[in-house]
């Protein structure tokens, strides 16, 4: 029987089987138990229905296997549910360590990426198969929400802080993208497109993609470091202003109130955009904020510089 519409988006991802699988398991057993509950309740409707104007209804007491049976099923049921699930939603948060990362930012009403050699495009996202890629999002205005259903993920993209995603592709070819958050008048227009090349076809579509030579972002973002003259606090010298950069990306971090945070891209981003928010241990709380001068594209780009930085500091580099 051919459906007159897909009853699922395209399979094109390591994890869509997966996903698929899980979603079918549920969507099963929540059937079964409508179907059942619901033939129940016509079949005693019918069964046990009054027969005369003076019948009266049995004392029905207890009964623990049930009870039991009711209770036990519905617990491995639901429990099997949670824990699949768990596994496959901890797998899909945490990016593998070895994976591409690409920019992207939302705004009213379009998306914009930034691929690791500075090459840009704008609702067309063009990646390689096989490889495992990790988005680093982040939004200009409201939230957003950056869904490939084809790959069976979506993240949403929330102003003030950056959030990831990350796919591997299997199969070439072109796919849908979508906001899936609705964000204003044309929320239905922010709409793109995923487009899945062989390796060697997506650095040949690097190399002839852009007009002028690309800046990549750690690049840009020291240029951004330089502008901003950041180096006059962060000059990685004994006796600085500011801390000293190389190597903090993913380090511990211990604040001026005791605690320990890790130095992860939110983290960064805060330090940037509002540095006082959270203040290293034996420094003054100096440094201005940069909320409302950098854009989130910058400021990825300053966070792409800062994890270049070896643990020598700016000034070795
Ligand atoms: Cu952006 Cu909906």
């Amino acid at each position: 029987m051919k459906l007159p519409f897909p009853l699922l988006p395209p399979n094109a991802s390591t994890v869509a089987t997966e996903v698929d699988i899980l979603y079918w398991f549920i969507t099963a057993i929540s059937a079964f138990f409508v179907v059942l509950v619901a033939a129940l309740v016509v079949i005693f409707t019918i069964k046990y229905r009054r027969r005369h104007e003076d019948e009266v209804g049995a004392d029905i007491h207890g009964s623990l296997v049930a009870e039991l049976t009711w209770t036990f099923i519905p617990l491995v049921l639901s429990l099997l549910m949670f824990f699949w699930g768990a596994d496959l939603a901890f797998r899909l948060a945490r990016p593998p360590v070895d994976a591409m990362e690409i920019f992207v930012v939302g705004k009213q009403w379009m998306w914009k990426i930034q691929h690791p050699d500075g090459t840009r495009e704008i609702n067309q996202m063009h990646v390689p198969a096989g490889r495992n890629i990790r988005l680093t999002m982040g939004s200009e205005d409201v939230i957003h929400d950056y869904s490939i259903p084809a790959f069976r993920v979506k993240m949403d993209v929330v102003p003030g802080k950056l959030t990831t995603l990350w796919f591997n592709a299997t199969t070439p070819g072109t796919y849908h993208l979508f906001c899936a958050e609705y964000c204003g008048t044309n929320h239905s227009g922010m709409i793109g497109e995923v487009i899945v090349m062989e390796p060697q076809a997506y650095e040949a579509w690097l190399s002839g993609a852009t007009g002028g030579p690309a800046v990549p972002p750690a690049q840009a973002g020291e240029q951004l470091f330089a502008a901003n003259a950041c180096a006059t606090c962060h000059s990685g010298q004994p006796g600085a202003i500011g801390p000293n950069l190389g190597g903090l990306a993913g380090a511990a971090v211990t604040l001026t109130d005791g605690r320990t945070v890790v130095a992860d891209d939110n983290y960064l981003r805060e330090s940037i955009m509002v540095p006082l928010a959270k203040v290293v241990a034996g420094y003054q709380p100096v440094m201005p904020p940069f909320q409302g001068l950098l854009s989130e594209e910058q400021v990825m780009q300053l966070l792409a510089y800062i994890k270049s930085l070896k643990p020598a500091g700016p000034a070795a580099h």
